[in-house]
């Protein structure tokens, strides 16, 4: 029978009750800060207010010296500053800097924009920190996001939010471009690692936790920074898998699953936005005033800066071919709401929004709305009143507290695959051979956006750290352990060394993966695992010796043909600066994998379906058939799952509904589990996917241990996305299911 639909009131009452207030505090501050900034306003030049809409690349202002360290030429900076007006810098010059260097480089500029301009509004200076302070010599590098999300802890999460926004700010940057709220459901786009994984609610819930950690609750802090959520809207799901080409997605999909993470980002806060690089459905997003206004800041209610990605209003008449010439594009991009311009590199923005302004074709209440989000974020900041980077914060960069968190989340990360006969973890004392291109580079454990853009110069890494190999070779003794360079990603190097090490050894452990790389560079045109990797598995596994094979990938490289003849299976993702030693701590025992797939892991490198598919997609022949299921991983302790129940078996727009389990841990060791809870809405006017993520919770278990883990549903949780491109819920049966037990429910409308 065909449901009756009930509309929902309202967009935001999909999001948590938590998250809302949240938003309301900062909502009181943005609207003090508001009257401020539109005083100031007030009292510019039309050259001083496109100035502040004016970002330019760090660049620009000088050069690296020795050692990396940058050195600003005066008469750059101060053209740029003084005569431009300049309200934004952004980037690294290169490489990563030393804190010390940070803190000079921001200092002068800060100087000179306070006490050499009319107005001294201060730089708003912005950067890529996206698995901690990447840019910042000697910072705490996490694992990147993909692996965050698969450690279910959300603690962690705001944790790790929380030191990089310290190990930023202490360089003197207020400004993080992050977190990415894309979704991973295109494995082929080379920015999957820089998500939170397929599933909108698991983006929803790790951007939120990252966002609070990252901005608390006052900016002013000397140890937070803004966040930017990134890169809205339809940036991560490219028809051809290649990064910046279009996307086709329909309105309700657009909804359903891409727009969440970043209602939830609002929600919690975040005051900036970064807007996708490219199109949905023809449209450049830089172009859309529908998208950049009157669904971002109409639907979803951000009052925030609007920041437009790399070139990408120039690209509206180079690449987009939407605009006949710059003065076009630039039009066009202001007048749809982006409020600054990262150019990055001249002032050919400036120049054509100043004749454009001049000439009345943008209007100045356009300007002066745009200026006034700059400047509130500034405020906010609290940079008006100290723009000076704190030199006291500087030994806090790369603390031992710091690098622990890292440690646990590297561990956490760690998503056991496959583990035949018990095979890991393996004993200590017996010798193992080593092998595979990622097995001794720590460029690979960290990969993009790692003390450069690609991430791939070996010599900047912090050699103290250790490799899988090193981390191993600290274990067993360098001489329990062989290692072998057998291949690298796109050659062999030699197979047939390794396979004769194989014979004095009781487990070969290959780690295999995927180079350095982000953004475009990383375009690949098959998702299959390089062939000499594939060849160098399939003749180890070939000599009766167990293969454990560890994967060092940023996203899933299909693996179907040795998947089978590996005994263990490890993902490690990119585990970041202490990916080696976690790896190494799982392998051996010392840690207990509780990773669990953030992402879907194809078996084919075509076709590929997220969990949330449709009933069609596994019936009359079809199947869902992945290598690996989203959600899945294995620990070296068991789990049971037991007494499902919800505590009503009717539910109305009113209700709460609390499900149960009990979570035992029937193993011998301690571990712990991250509990899911999916629901099924079993007959809906639009097809409804199988199953949809409503909720988790990461516990751990002693032996024997039993926790009840507890779930509360609200009634927007039943929502889907209706025929009117609204939420609904359209009452009739509903499947809460947490592992193999579902429980069934029934939502009636109006009971009183
Ligand atoms: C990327 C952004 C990044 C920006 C600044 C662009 O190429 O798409 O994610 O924030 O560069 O580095």
């Amino acid at each position: 029978m065909k449901k009756t639909a009930v509309a929902l009131m309202a967009v935001m009452l999909l999001l948590g009750c938590s998250s809302a207030n949240k938003s309301k505090e900062n909502k009181v501050k943005q609207a003090r800060f508001d009257s401020a900034a539109r005083q100031l306003v007030a009292k510019m030049t039309p050259e001083e207010k496109v100035g502040q809409m004016t970002q330019i690349t760090l660049e620009q202002f000088g050069k690296s010296g020795p050692d990396g360290y940058f050195v600003l030429d005066e008469q750059k900076l101060r053209d740029g500053i003084v005569n431009h007006h300049l309200g934004s810098i952004l980037n690294c010059g290169g490489q990563a800097r030393t804190v010390k260097n940070w803190q000079e480089i921001i200092a002068r500029m800060q100087d000179v924009a306070t006490k050499e301009t009319r107005l001294g509004v201060p730089i708003i200076y912005g950067i890529d920190t996206i698995h901690g302070a990447n840019y910042v010599l000697g910072a705490t590098l996490f694992p990147h996001n993909i692996g965050m999300a698969a450690t279910g802890n959300v603690a962690l999460m705001e944790k790790s939010g929380e030191i990089a926004a310290l190990e930023t700010r202490a360089a003197g940057i207020p400004w993080n471009f992050g977190p990415v709220l894309d979704l991973a459901r295109q494995p082929m786009w080379p920015r999957v690692f820089e998500t939170f994984g397929e599933d909108p609610y698991l983006a929803s819930t790790m951007g939120a936790a990252y966002i609070q950690g990252q901005q608390g609750k006052d900016l002013s802090s000397p140890v937070k920074v803004a966040t930017c959520m990134k890169h809205y809207l339809g940036y991560c799901f490219p028809w051809s898998g290649q990064d910046r080409t279009p996307a086709y997605i329909p309105d309700r999909q657009l909804r359903e699953w891409f727009l969440k993470p970043y209602q939830a980002a609002v929600q919690a806060g975040t005051v900036t936005c970064m807007v996708n690089s490219s199109e949905i459905n023809g449209i450049p997003v830089h172009a859309s005033k529908f998208y950049l206004t009157d669904l971002l800041r109409g639907e979803l209610g951000f009052q925030g800066l609007v920041v437009s990605d790399w070139a990408d209003i120039e690209n509206l008449y180079t690449r987009e071919m939407v605009a006949k010439d710059r003065r076009e594009a630039v039009k066009m991009a202001v007048m749809a709401g982006v409020d600054m311009s990262m150019v990055p590199y001249d002032y050919s923005f400036y120049d054509t929004l100043l004749e454009l302004v001049q000439s009345g074709e943008v209007p100045m209440k356009r300007i002066d709305e745009a200026v006034s989000n700059i400047l509130q974020v500034k405020y906010m900041l609290g940079l008006f009143k100290d723009p000076y980077p704190r030199k006291d914060l500087a030994g806090t960069v790369g603390a031992e507290s710091s690098r622990q968190v890292n440690l646990q989340a590297a561990q956490e990360a760690m998503t056991l695959l496959k583990n035949e006969g018990n095979v890991l973890p393996l004993a200590k004392g017996r010798k193992v051979l080593v092998t595979g291109p990622a097995a001794n580079k720590l460029s690979l454990l960290n990969s993009g956006w790692s003390t450069t853009w690609q991430g791939d110069q070996e010599q900047l890494y912090p050699q103290e750290k250790n490799t899988i190999l090193e981390a191993i070779q600290e274990k067993l003794g360098k001489d329990n352990v062989t290692y072998v360079d057998a291949v690298a990603f796109d050659k062999e190097i030699d197979i047939a060394k390794a396979v004769a090490a194989a014979a004095d050894v009781e487990a070969i452990i290959a780690c295999v993966g995927e180079p350095c790389y982000c953004e475009t560079p990383g375009n690949i045109n098959d998702l299959t695992m390089t062939e000499p990797q594939l060849k160098l598995v399939k003749e180890l596994a070939a000599t009766g010796k167990p293969v454990v094979l560890v994967l060092v990938e940023g996203r899933p490289r299909v693996i179907r043909t040795i998947a089978d003849s590996a005994k263990a299976i490890l993902m490690a993702y990119l585990p970041g600066l202490e990916g080696g030693q976690a790896v190494a701590d799982v392998l051996f025992g010392d840690a207990n994998p509780s990773g669990k797939l953030p992402l879907t892991y194809p078996k084919y490198s075509a076709g590929f379906t997220s969990y949330d598919h449709k009933t069609s997609e596994e019936k009359g022949g079809n199947k869902y058939d992945p290598q690996w299921p989203f959600g899945y991983g294995l620990s070296y302790t068991t789990f049971e799952y037991r007494g499902l129940r919800a505590d009503a078996s009717e539910m109305t727009p009113k209700d709460k509904l609390t499900v149960t389990v009990e979570v035992t841990n029937t193993g011998a060791r301690a571990g712990k589990e991250t509990v899911q809870l999916y629901l099924s809405d079993v007959v809906a006017s639009i097809t409804p996917p199988v199953k949809v993520l409503k909720r988790f919770q990461k516990v751990e278990l002693k032996p024997n241990e039993m926790k009840v883990v507890r779930f509360e549903l609200t009634w927007d949780d039943l929502a889907f996305i209706g025929l009117d491109n609204k939420p609904v819920v359209e009452p009739g049966e509903f499947k809460a299911q947490v592992g193999k037990m579902s429980v069934s429910f029934t939502a009636r409308e109006g009971r009183s």
